[in-house]
């Protein structure tokens, strides 16, 4: 009898694992699984008047199974015809019945196909005024105040309301972009440049990429751009008026490029440029193929704040070239690229510092899984997005948890060079594919057994249901303790105790910023309450919002203030203004969080008073927050 329940569990566990791996997608509604697009070339037509995109993309298709029907996601889209290569009108259905709120509507369109069939279709729509993959700016919400802007935001699950497309990280194809706008003003995509083409009126920029991408990594952008190399490979793109300072900040780019070269292998994207877009970017930046988009925010005027470009180029190997193939495997991108963004910061600046950072990220880190539950999935490496938005979900623990189970691996392995020579291969395997945990595990199982001696006693060692599956910290703490923690420590020791002295003073405004921002952590994250004379020495003394205003910095402190201090009218002030300017998800959702909690009604009125300047995207999160407090 014993024998029987054992061999049930047994092909239960099997059941289950064969049906996890061969799990489909399920942030669309596409039938990828039957029919794979493999091209998209797409054309947009910018009308800024209406803040539109008239569109008309070109799908490749090669049928896996026979089929009679064509599901693509859609979202707040007006389809107007479906045509096939012979100019024959397809039928097509939106099937309302299947809308999600999260999700939008499946696209039907109908049309026999037998396995191996390859073909293309064409499709014209238009985009809505729903459509939130694009913000657009009037004249006087961009820097120049003369000519409207437009930047598209994909990630996670957006592009569908950008175009019909298998939106789903799934399947990966090359893209040619077109984007056509009045003749003043510049279009980019991701893509390497083509050709620019005048038609009276209008100019249209043609861009494309030959190396196959997901959906999420489609985008375009265009306004009174201006453009500065600063090599052969980089250009930075910015608002005419901001382009001169923004290249200055990202100078660095090209020795970063060769830094990431140096450790992971070549950069095979050719172009690494970079858009510095206006304040109301939601991100700090975001990889888009051959054009990251970054933050003006960044922009400090002494290039402290550079390691998010470092972040965007490790992207050009870890998501851009091996992609996450599930949303819940989100970390395979971004614990990855974590992990390749502090070996080039321990280049580019040393050792010490990445630790620091990385210590910095923990406490992010146990700060975000209190925040999401200690229990609850989102705390879990592999979060269940059953029926979310994957955006929901977004939180430091892939980013920050998938660095420590890196971290911890190459610790275990006890040898940089073979953990580097891993990470190689990994990319060489699995580039210009899609991969999900069990494919990295794998990899990293059979790598270690055919390269290390020891692999037994290490395999052996490795908790990975743990830190896969269970929620809360990850199961082991790693020892990032570095020369730069200790020195702060000291300093928040003698701030609580009245004694930093003005040589301290004078030391701390030549400080890196990351020792700033340690520095406030760690007195935002104590339990103690702040005296009048320790806020004034924050706020007259350490200069943190004036002087050299550094973004972070000056966000450290509001935060700082908003748990421990009390609100004087000056400091709402000011932090009402900061709100103002910084479209940043990292820097407001906190912001507006702390701030509900001392002072609601100021909370609610900002998030009204600039309604307008955020995007759409992070105006939804902000407002969850403010009514669960
Ligand atoms: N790909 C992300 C941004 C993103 C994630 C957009 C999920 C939409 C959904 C980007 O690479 C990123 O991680 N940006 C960080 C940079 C930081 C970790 C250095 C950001 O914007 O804060
Ligand atoms: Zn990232």
């Amino acid at each position: 009898k014993k024998m029987k329940a054992h061999k049930i569990s047994f092909f239960l566990i099997l059941i289950i694992l064969i049906s996890k791996t061969n799990q489909k997608e399920l942030n669309t509604f596409s039938n990828y699984d039957i029919i794979s697009q493999t091209n998209i070339n797409v054309h947009f037509i910018v009308d800024f008047d209406n803040k539109k995109v008239e569109g008309e993309v070109t799908i490749s298709f090669k049928a896996l199974e026979d089929g009679e029907v064509i599901i693509l996601d859609t979202k707040s889209l007006i389809i107007k015809t479906i045509k096939d290569n012979t100019g024959n009108e397809l039928d097509f259905k939106l099937d309302n019945y299947y809308r999600l709120e999260s999700h939008g509507v499946p696209l039907k369109i109908y049309k026999e196909y037998s396995k191996d069939d390859t073909f293309d279709i064409t499709i014209e729509y238009s985009t809505t005024k729903d459509c939130m993959a694009i913000d657009w700016l009037e004249p006087e919400q961009t820097s120049g105040g003369k000519y409207p802007f437009m930047y598209s935001q994909c990630q996670s699950i957006l592009c569908r309301e950008m175009l019909p497309i298998q939106d789903t990280p799934a399947v990966k194809m090359p893209v040619q972009i077109s984007i056509t706008v009045p003749e003043e003003l510049i279009g980019l995509a991701a893509g390497l440049f083509v050709e620019e083409i005048n038609n009276g009126n209008n100019k249209t920029f043609i861009y494309a990429l030959d190396i196959p991408i997901p959906s999420y990594l489609i985008a375009i952008a265009a306004g009174d751009i201006g453009s500065q190399n600063v090599s052969e490979r980089c250009t930075i793109y910015a608002e005419k008026t901001v382009v001169e300072k923004a290249a200055w900040e990202f100078s660095d780019t090209e020795k970063f490029l060769k830094i990431a070269e140096n450790y992971i292998g070549e950069y095979v994207w050719e172009q690494y440029n970079i858009l510095v877009l206006p304040p109301s970017f939601p991100f700090g930046g975001m990889e888009n193929p051959t054009l990251t988009f970054l933050t003006p925010s960044l922009i400090a005027g002494d290039k402290s704040l550079v390691s998010v470009v470092a972040h965007e180029i490790s992207h050009s190997w870890t998501g851009n070239l091996v992609t996450n193939e599930n949303w819940p495997d989100f970390w395979l991108n971004e614990g990855f690229t974590m992990f390749i963004e502090r070996k080039i910061l321990s280049s580019y600046k040393d050792k010490d510092m990445a630790k620091l950072d990385a210590m910095v990220g923990l406490s992010n880190l146990k700060a975000d899984i209190i925040a999401f539950g200690e229990s609850k999935s989102f705390s879990s490496l592999e979060p269940n997005l059953l029926g979310r938005n994957p955006d929901d979900a977004f939180n430091k623990v892939p980013y920050e948890k998938g660095f420590n189970l890196l971290y911890y691996l190459e610790n275990k392995v006890n040898n940089d060079d073979i953990f580097q020579k891993f990470m190689r291969s990994y990319i060489d395997k699995f580039k210009k594919g899609v991969v999900k945990y069990m494919d990295f595990r794998t990899f990293f199982e059979t790598f270690i057994k055919n390269n290390v001696k020891d692999w037994e006693k290490i395999l052996n060692d490795i908790d990975w249901d743990t830190w896969v599956f269970a929620p809360g910290f990850p199961p082991v703490e790693n020892d990032f303790s570095n020369k730069y923690a200790d020195e702060v420590d000291q300093a928040v020791k003698d701030f609580y105790e009245n004694k930093l002295s003005d040589d301290f003073v004078k030391k701390f405004k030549d400080w890196f910023t990351l020792l700033k921002q340690n520095f406030l952590n760690k007195i935002k994250e104590s339990d103690i309450e702040l005296s009048e004379t320790q806020l004034e020495f924050l706020n007259e003394k350490l200069e943190l919002i004036q002087g050299k205003y550094n973004v972070e910095v000056s966000c450290s402190y509001y935060l700082t203030v908003l748990y421990h201090g009390t609100l004087s009218t000056k400091f709402e002030e000011s932090l009402v203004d900061f709100l103002g300017k910084h479209g940043r998800i990292n820097y407001i959702r906190p912001l507006f969080s702390a701030l509900a909690r001392r002072n609601k009604e100021l909370a609610i009125k900002t998030l009204d008073k600039y309604r307008n300047f955020y995007h759409s995207i992070i105006i939804k999160y902000i407002e969850i927050d403010l009514k669960s407090l």
